[in-house]
């Protein structure tokens, strides 16, 4: 979902009259590289030597992680690792998405990147070994921890609603658990100034704002005129093989101070998205 929309911003800055920026791109999918095969990653590196390395390959299915441990810490945790280790031998520099998912949502206010890490699901332990292997293995870093993804190429929240939508008259969605949406193409741009400023170490990029899960449906549903009835209930009451953070919000001031980017609100940009369907 977030690698597409990033390597179609960088297709655009590329081509455009405006930015005509001098990059090549090199793109790997998954059938290209697998990231949790050392020697594969470490040769297709070494091959193409970029100057940059931004890694969105994750095992990202949060309750799949509970029950395929072994797959979730090898994507998430060793992969992160051959990529920094190769990054380190030819210079590269490396960017790598992590996850509000690394709290324990405990906090009354949003997160900001020097709060405290203390994940309550295997998803946000194997991400969080994940930032801490790019912090010991390369030289040069930055991790950007996102939150609550929504964008045109992938499983997604809104699809979700807008799949059920389709065949049910009514919803219970949880009313406990806030956090602040993410457009992937606004992160998208956000990752490029990141990258253009040549920012290092931990920043926070999400949406302004936040919201709880049953409020960011109901906002979908009004937005669309859809007449679907949505029954607020408890994340006690939704059982789910993860456990997941009550308060994932994510202070982003530290991308703002630091290169004056400022996300747009999470309605705002969900309004955009939906447009674009
Ligand atoms: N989605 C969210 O709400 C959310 C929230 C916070 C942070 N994040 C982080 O943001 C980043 C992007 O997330 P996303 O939602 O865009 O992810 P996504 O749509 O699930 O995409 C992940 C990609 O990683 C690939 N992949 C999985 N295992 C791989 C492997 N062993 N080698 C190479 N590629 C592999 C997947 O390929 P296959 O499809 O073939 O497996 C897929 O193309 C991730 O780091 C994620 O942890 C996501």
């Amino acid at each position: 979902m977030l690698g597409t929309d990033i390597v179609n911003l960088l297709q655009e800055k590329m081509s455009s009259p405006i930015h005509n920026e001098d990059l090549e791109v090199i793109v790997a999918p998954h059938e290209k590289l697998d990231i949790t095969l050392e020697d594969e990653v470490s040769k297709f590196i070494s091959s193409h030597a970029p100057d940059i390395i931004l890694n969105c390959a994750a095992f990202t299915n949060v309750d799949k992680c509970e029950t395929e441990r072994e797959m979730a810490f090898k994507v998430n945790a060793s992969g992160p690792k051959y990529i920094a280790s190769a990054a380190k031998e030819c210079g590269a520099r490396v960017i790598h998405i992590s996850t509000d998912f690394v709290f324990d949502g405990s906090n009354d206010s949003p997160y900001n990147e020097d709060n405290r890490t203390n994940p309550l699901s295997e998803y946000g332990r194997t991400k969080l070994e994940g930032e801490r292997n790019i912090q010991d293995y390369c030289n040069s870093f930055l991790i950007v921890r996102t939150s609550w993804l929504f964008g045109h190429h992938g499983v997604n929240f809104v699809e979700k609603m807008l799949e059920l939508a389709g065949h049910k008259k009514e919803l219970s969605i949880v009313t406990d658990e806030t956090g602040s949406p993410t457009y992937t193409a606004d992160l998208a741009e956000a990752l490029w100034v990141l990258i253009k400023k040549g920012c290092e170490g931990i920043f926070h990029v999400a949406n302004e704002g936040s919201c709880s899960r049953y409020e960011w449906a109901k906002y979908i549903f009004e937005t669309l005129s859809y007449n679907i009835k949505v029954n607020p209930i408890k994340s006690s009451q939704y059982k789910r093989p993860a456990k997941v953070p009550l308060n994932s919000t994510l202070n982003c001031q530290k991308l703002t101070t630091i290169t004056g980017t400022q996300m747009r609100p999470w309605q705002e940009a969900l309004s955009a998205y939906l447009n674009k369907q």
